[in-house]
């Protein structure tokens, strides 16, 4: 008998290579099975992981009975029914963040989880990341004790990557729900998943997706269009029931001098640094220290935190524990995005 956890790939453009390359990686996983709208796309990708089943039709790929568990890596669009139809069809899931485009959808997700009795892990990558993980270790015992205050920010100069991206219908929105649900994400978990009071954002349609630069390159999307209609930037404060608060910022294009990423979490023993490099503030003897761990990554390395995820994925699968990142945190994820978007819109803050 074999004991792998027969996987099937659903959307094989640029981030299915990291689920696709940390399977192959995973000595208890098999790819079996592809599906893709594009399906050049799809036969290519199949030839270079060597996988047997290329399929036309999504619905095919989830009848056959040797698909386990799948990863859906499709627009944002698809996510929400995509998981359900799989939950149902009796496969785990790992989906790619967002879990959906709105709160009604992942509450949908989280009943079909219910109901189906299966595993649904949602991408959020960074929870995996060798530093996270580091950090965690440091939180849960208590050495830089309450977190009251995390800051982070995301900001490209010229990041908008077109295509479905910046295309909202496809999309759901911009940076907020693209590279906001990330940096979210990991506060709220570094903090302990407090519970969110009041929500304030603020979102901006200003510089346009900034098609008209020349000579500075940036990432575009596997089908790149210029159609946008999502915002540029989106900032939000958010406060939680424990009197904790999270301020954060994030762009796909904004008049800045560099592009930053920063993530930062200040407690009452100590606080750290998670991006750009992995620091921890602390003090003794009447002496502040900034404290740098000996790893082999202190930045936030892509394909480490992938395979991270992915092996977690597999091993719920075997085991069927409930994942670190799972489909509840999806929902609660949906709600304070979405809340952003509903205040900006409003003009006013948004109680919990
Ligand atoms: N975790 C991360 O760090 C990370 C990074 C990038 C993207 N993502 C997420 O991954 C997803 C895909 O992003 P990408 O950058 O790979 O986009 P992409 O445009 O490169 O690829 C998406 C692929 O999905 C296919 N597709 C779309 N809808 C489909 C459907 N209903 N059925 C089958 N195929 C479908 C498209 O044809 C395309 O090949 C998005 O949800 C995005 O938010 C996550």
């Amino acid at each position: 008998m074999n004991s792998k956890i027969r996987v099937g790939v659903i959307g094989v453009g640029s981030i299915a290579d990291s689920h696709l390359n940390s399977y192959r990686h995973n000595p208890d996983a098999q790819i079996v099975a592809i599906f893709d709208l594009n399906k050049d796309r799809a036969q290519a990708k199949a030839e270079t992981y060597s996988i047997p089943a290329v399929y036309t039709d999504c619905d095919e790929l989830l009848a056959n009975p040797e698909v386990e568990a799948v990863s859906i890596c499709t627009w944002n669009d698809s996510h929400a029914d995509l998981a359900i139809k799989a939950l149902k069809a009796g496969k785990h899931v790992l989906v790619e963040k967002p879990l959906s485009q709105t709160v009604e959808q992942a509450l949908k997700v989280e009943q079909a989880v219910k109901e189906s009795g299966k595993v649904l892990q949602v991408g959020f990558v960074r929870r995996y990341a060798s530093t996270t993980q580091v950090v965690k270790q440091f939180l849960d015992a208590g050495e830089l004790g309450h977190i009251y205050y995390a800051k982070a920010s995301s900001l490209r100069r010229l990041g908008n990557p077109g295509g479905w991206f910046s295309d909202k219908e496809r999309s759901g929105g911009g940076p907020l729900i693209d590279l906001g649900v990330h940096f979210i994400d990991l506060c709220w978990y570094l903090m302990g998943r407090p519970k969110v009071k009041t929500v304030s954002g603020n979102i901006y349609h200003k510089l346009g997706n900034r098609s008209h630069i020349t000579n500075l390159s940036y990432y575009k999307s596997s089908d790149y269009g210029k159609k946008n209609d999502v915002e540029d930037l989106a900032s939000a404060l958010i406060r939680f029931d424990n009197g904790a608060s999270l301020l954060v910022d994030v762009s796909f294009t904004l008049h800045a001098k560099k592009d930053e990423v920063s993530v930062k979490l200040f407690g009452d023993k100590g606080g750290v640094e998670m991006e750009p490099e992995l620091t921890m503030v602390t003090e003794k003897h009447q002496t502040i220290l900034n404290v740098h761990p000996q790893m082999d990554q202190l930045k936030f390395h892509a394909a480490t935190a992938f395979q991270n995820e992915i092996d977690h994925f597999i091993s719920c699968c075997q085991s069927g524990d409930k994942p670190l990142s799972s489909v509840e945190d999806g929902v609660e994820m949906m709600k304070i995005i979405c809340a952003i978007y509903e205040s900006a819109d409003k003009g006013t803050e948004i109680s919990f």
